[in-house]
């Protein structure tokens, strides 16, 4: 197997994860989850989302958050941007990184952040110049790339389209999100197969949201083609205000495990990890979506 030798964790979970939460998770609960994750090892947090707080409330602390975690040096704190008012709000929060988000489908588009794909890359274009005109890298996230809650199978050319732009704009990565977790190993092969034609398959990221148990088997399709960039979260926190059914990514733990396995580095305590994992399943009173944590949690009770 042609496989990296590194990959690069990228913890959605403190965003992707809590934006669903029912209950309002406490400052404090966010903060420690943030430090946690960082003194495991990860090198990127996205850390929260300066989004609307009528759309999405449990973002609505995130400059408070980034007020109170400790800033790591060498690692990234990506936030979530839909807009120039979000990204005033990020600028001055003195966040490092922003991560504008579009999406496959025009459907998910409106639901999602209310305006068609192109009305939302004209509105992220400004962002992202602001964005690097003042030092930030810019990441770009794609939604519904294998699958559409709304419009069903999804082309790989709609997917690279989308790519093709934010590429444009600046985003130095590109982070494909399988949102309600639909899609299969050879599936998740053509779609970065076709964005792969124009971005160089380094600069991608695999993103994809476990509902349906493929998670791991599309990562491990996708890294045979040079995919090094993962997304996850820990404990499987999550899913997607605007995806019925979506739960979460895929755990952090479950990928590590199997990266581990495979003799893939990716400076990740397990240890650490698993602990952030317990921390965070019981402030939030959810057992833990990763099969890992259940295992570890299973033969030490044992
Ligand atoms: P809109 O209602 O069309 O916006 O929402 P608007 O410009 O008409 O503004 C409406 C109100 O929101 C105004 O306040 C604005 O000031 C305020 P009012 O005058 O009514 O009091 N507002 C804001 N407040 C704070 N921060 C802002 C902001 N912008 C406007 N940035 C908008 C459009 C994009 C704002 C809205 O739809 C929104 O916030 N959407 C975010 C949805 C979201 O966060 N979704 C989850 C993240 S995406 C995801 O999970 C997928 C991903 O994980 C990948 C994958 O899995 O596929 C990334
Ligand atoms: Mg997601």
């Amino acid at each position: 197997m042609n496989l990296p030798e590194y990959v690069k964790i990228v913890d959605v979970g403190p965003r992707d994860g809590l934006q669903n939460h029912p209950e309002t998770v406490p400052l404090a609960t966010k903060i420690e989850l943030v430090d946690r994750l960082t003194d495991a090892g990860i090198p990127v947090v996205e850390a929260g989302a300066f989004v609307s707080p009528k759309w999405v409330p449990q973002m609505a602390d995130t400059a408070d958050v980034m007020a109170g975690i400790k800033r790591k040096p060498g690692v990234s704190y990506p936030v979530l941007v839909p807009n120039l008012k979000g990204y005033e709000a990020a600028k001055a929060a003195n966040v490092e990184e922003i991560a504008i988000f579009g999406a496959a489908t025009e459907a998910f588009s409106q639901k999602n952040i209310n305006c068609s794909i192109s009305e939302s890359l004209e509105r992220f274009r400004p962002v992202a110049e602001a964005a690097i005109n003042d030092g930030m890298k810019v990441r770009g996230y794609i939604s519904c790339v294998l699958g559409c809650p709304y419009e069903g199978d999804v082309a790989p050319d709609a997917v690279a389209y989308v790519a093709r732009e934010l590429d444009r704009m600046g985003c130095y990565e590109i982070s494909l999100g399988d949102t309600i977790g639909t899609g299969t190993p050879a599936k998740a092969q053509a779609m970065i197969e076709a964005v792969a034609k124009d971005i160089k398959v380094e600069r991608l990221g695999a993103h994809f949201h476990d509902t349906y148990g493929q998670a791991l088997a599309n990562l491990l399709a996708v890294m045979q083609m040079g995919v090094a960039v993962i997304d996850t979260a820990v404990a499987g926190l999550g899913g997607c205000p605007y995806a019925k059914g979506a739960s979460g990514n895929v755990a952090t733990e479950d990928v590590v495990y199997m990266l581990n396995g495979l003799g893939i580095e990716t400076g990740i305590d397990m240890d650490k990890l698993l602990a952030a994992s317990r921390f965070i399943s019981a402030a939030i009173h959810r057992a833990p979506a990763s099969k890992v944590a259940l295992a570890y949690k299973g033969a030490d009770a044992a």
